[in-house]
């Protein structure tokens, strides 16, 4: 088996169990999106927006209710997450493939302003490459923003995290691919982070 089919039979297995809970339960533990979503749309210079891993389609749904005039996408690797949040999304186009080497500039037609990875990059099973195709990917001056585990959550949850192939994203991760803002949920529960292309 290769690690793509291997990767998406474990994250189908798992979200055919739990994706009917999924939001009521996350809201307790993924925090700082909302922050993220309210960074993104402070700026009005974008209207192209790629989600990889959008899940259950939560970010988009709140995005496209705020700036509904914005061309909003995905690229998922679990069929069952991407039923899932096209059904919530009809109005998104969410493509089947991994963060690694994705075509993210296909999703929409063009390479997109804005790349977001919530709660993610710390699934993914490479994730250096994961962030230089997304940096590949994105408009000129275009920006990715990641939201995800930080210390506290990687030191306090990691026998519960890594049950769901999940590890926390090191600093120095985003620091050596270039972030230009970072920034820590309180007791660095969580990190933001930004890159620019
Ligand atoms: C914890 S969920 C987060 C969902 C959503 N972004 C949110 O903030 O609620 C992680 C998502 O990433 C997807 N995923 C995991 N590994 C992936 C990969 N290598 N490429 C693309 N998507 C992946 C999972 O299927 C799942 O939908």
């Amino acid at each position: 088996m290769t690690w793509e089919a291997d990767h998406r039979a474990f994250l189908d297995r798992y979200y055919r169990l739990t994706h009917h809970v999924y939001d009521a339960s996350r809201k307790y533990f993924l925090f700082g999106r909302d922050r993220v979503l309210d960074r993104l749309l402070a700026s009005d210079d974008w209207t192209t927006l790629v989600e990889v891993g959008p899940g259950t389609g939560r970010n988009l749904a709140r995005l496209h209710r705020r700036r509904p005039e914005a061309a909003l996408g995905g690229l998922e690797a679990s069929e069952v997450m991407r039923a899932h949040a096209l059904r919530r999304c009809p109005w998104a186009r969410i493509d089947a493939g991994f963060a690694e080497d994705g075509d993210i500039g296909a999703v929409l037609g063009a390479p997109p302003q804005r790349i977001l990875m919530s709660y993610c990059l710390s699934m993914f099973v490479d994730k250096d490459r994961a962030i230089d195709n997304a940096l590949r990917h994105l408009a000129p001056g275009g920006e990715l923003w990641v939201v995800d585990f930080s210390e506290l959550a990687g030191w306090a949850m990691r026998p519960f995290l890594s049950a769901f192939h999940v590890e926390a994203v090191p600093n120095d991760l985003l620091h050596r691919h270039g972030a230009d803002h970072v920034e820590h949920g309180p007791l660095r529960y969580y990190v933001v982070a930004r890159f620019t292309a």
